[in-house]
């Protein structure tokens, strides 16, 4: 009999993803920068947030679904961009597939293994996710092919400081899979034959390039190449984003902002929307958990702009606090990477799906008919729970 692969929890599925990925695939999904306090306050900040349910006159019918950059989405739950090389080999594609199927949006990372065009070609609703990577001019033209692609939003995500030191120690990532390389991963390998063979029967070895920061007529930039290039760009003001913003022209997410006077410039700078977020914890450690900037910003800018979040989001009631705080929606980045480390387009289906369920547990058991009815009297806030950063 074949094996059930479903799985009921994320956490579940972050074992199986474990499991069966290279050692040193999973390290750098687990990721988190420096002692890891920023990752762990991402998740620990959820649980400091409690319910205050109702028993009787509870609704039999809850609407889940809502609209963020234009785009209406079954529940408010949507894929944060990631660089997912080597996890799968259909990759993004594979994410994107899936969010397809779950009625929601994928947002691709310009660090992404697989190319716009391929991506948004299975999810018409997906949006395409930049770095401040090279100059004004090629910045557009990568802007542009995405638009071509048919992207429906651009995300600008602005919060990186190449802090690069892990204390658990950083993963090995090649530069290259050549022969050479093979070799030397190949104890790796040989323990985690499921991931092998996963490639194998794709007939793919892992891509660890960058097909969406292809100069015109050149070749796809290493991974590493690409980071270069990062590196020696002059960082951008804000001047910078009001710009890129208007060449946009459209729906414009500017990611990374976890301080009230940043939100308001972003307001300034004509975006359309922002997520409240520290990067997963990758970037600067100390940073605290993002649901905890969450309800200052929103109070600041939300009546002006769409607010969404992203970090430690991991089941469905975490998804119903961010919204009890003001959030429209949240953007999950480690918990579909765990199912597509899992089972692939299935296991990030599945991801969605429970957290679907939990969302529809937290709106039915907090006595609502739609996610649009949660608000701060659902919860049980701790003292001195939020943090009101440069208010
Ligand atoms: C392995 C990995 C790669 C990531 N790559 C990107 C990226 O290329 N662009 C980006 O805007 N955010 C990137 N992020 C951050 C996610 O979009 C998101 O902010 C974060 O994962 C949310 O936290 P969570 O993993 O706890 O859900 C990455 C995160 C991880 C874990």
């Amino acid at each position: 009999m074949a094996k059930n692969e479903w799985f009921e929890t994320v956490a579940e599925a972050q074992r199986r993803a474990k499991k069966r990925l290279l050692p040193s695939v999973y390290g750098a999904l687990v990721a988190g920068s420096e002692k890891g306090l920023t990752i762990d306050d991402n998740m620990a900040a959820f649980s400091e947030l409690g319910f205050a349910p109702h028993v009787a006159g509870l609704s039999m019918k809850r609407e889940l679904g809502t609209t963020v950059m234009g785009q209406e989405i079954s529940m408010p739950v949507m894929i944060s961009p990631t660089g997912v090389q080597a996890v799968h080999p259909e990759g993004e594609v594979a994410v994107s597939r899936a969010a397809a199927a779950r009625g929601t949006t994928m947002a691709l990372s310009s660090f992404a293994s697989k190319s716009i065009e391929e991506v948004a070609a299975v999810n018409p609703k997906t949006f395409f996710q930049m770095y401040w990577v090279g100059t004004r001019d090629v910045l557009v033209q990568r802007m542009e092919r995405a638009r071509a692609a048919g992207a429906k939003g651009l995300i600008m995500t602005l919060d990186w400081s190449f802090s690069n030191g892990r204390d658990w120690g950083s993963p090995a990532i090649p530069e290259k899979l050549d022969l050479k390389t093979m070799i030397k991963f190949a104890p790796e390998g040989l323990r985690r034959p499921r991931w092998l063979l996963d490639f194998a029967k794709a007939g793919k070895i892992p891509d660890l390039t960058t097909p969406n920061l292809t100069p015109p007529g050149g070749e796809a930039p290493t991974f590493f190449g690409a980071y270069g290039e990062w590196m020696q760009t002059p960082l951008p003001t804000w001047e910078d984003v009001a710009w890129l913003r208007e060449q946009w022209g459209g729906p414009f997410m500017l990611k990374g902002v976890m301080r009230v006077d940043d939100a308001r410039r972003a307001v300034d700078a004509g975006v359309s929307a922002i997520s409240v977020s520290n990067h997963g914890g990758n970037n600067l450690d100390s940073t605290p958990g993002s649901i905890r900037a969450l309800r200052p910003i929103v109070e600041a800018v939300g009546n002006e702009i769409e607010v969404v979040m992203d970090g430690g989001v991991r089941r469905g009631s975490d998804v119903v606090k961010a919204l009890a705080l003001g959030a429209r929606a949240v953007m999950i980045g480690r918990a579909y990477l765990w199912g597509l480390g899992a089972n692939g387009q299935a296991g990030v289906e599945n991801v969605l799906d429970i957290l679907r369920g939990g969302i529809d547990s937290g709106v039915l058991g907090l006595g609502h008919s739609s996610v649009h009815d949660l608000s701060i009297d659902d919860l049980v806030i701790q003292p001195g729970f939020m943090r009101a950063l440069g208010a």
